[in-house]
């Protein structure tokens, strides 16, 4: 059975979904444990209450980013995990963090990505009139939410939405999508190879699988 380890800092909505999918068999893993930079996570009483080791780690208790990390790694590697994933983890890593886990390292943010990296997608989105919106789930790399895309869905922006509307439209495709996605990782179809993702033996494009 592969392993899991889930990264958080908030809500868990979509670890919520991912717990779920283990549950249900829709992932072929095991879920082994939770951590939080944020100790009243409440994505950590999701773990707990499914039985899953949810940890925090405190960054004021660290002397440096690298230090936080390097802990963090330790405590990680502890459950000999097979893909670590991102969700909703709102800390910037080291490069030594990503090095350590390059092409086992997810994340789900929320905007068709290359298009707003960083935060506050979904009000720049309103703030820019954008008619279309969306959720990315890439690779980790170096670069800030600029590893490849991996499988992206789409939301409409209808007129007179606002930001907790389109949040929660977002929201419920990546309750679909990150679940999905693991389940390839963990199949083994999955792959991080020259700077692209690959499914099936075949790269795919920049903006991720795309049904025919
Ligand atoms: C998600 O929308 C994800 O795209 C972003 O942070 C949010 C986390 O939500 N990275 P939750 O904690 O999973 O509810």
């Amino acid at each position: 059975m592969k392993n899991i380890v889930v990264l958080i800092s908030g809500n868990g909505s979509n670890l919520q979904a991912i717990i779920d999918a283990c549950n249900q068999k829709k992932i072929g893993g095991t879920l082994r444990a939770v951590f939080s930079n944020k100790a009243d996570a409440f994505g950590l009483e999701r773990a707990r209450n499914a039985g899953i080791p949810a940890h925090a780690l405190t960054a004021s208790q660290f002397a440096s980013r690298e230090a936080f990390d390097r802990e963090l790694m330790l405590e990680i590697d502890a459950y000999a995990p097979d893909v670590v994933v991102l969700a909703g983890y709102m800390r910037i890593l080291s490069p030594e963090f990503v090095a350590h886990y390059q092409g086992r390292l997810l994340n789900i943010h929320p905007s068709l990505l290359p298009k707003y990296p960083g935060l506050n997608t979904h009000r720049q989105v309103l703030d820019n009139g954008d008619e279309v919106h969306g959720t990315s789930v890439h690779f980790v790399t170096d670069e800030l939410d600029g590893g490849p895309v991996i499988l992206q869905a789409s939301v409409p922006v209808f007129a007179g939405d606002n930001e907790e509307d389109i949040t929660a439209r977002v929201q419920s495709q990546e309750h679909d999508i990150y679940p999905l996605v693991i389940g390839w990782f963990i199949a083994g179809r999955l792959e991080m190879r020259d700077n692209a993702a690959w499914l099936d033996g075949r790269p795919l494009p920049v903006q991720g699988y795309a049904a025919d």
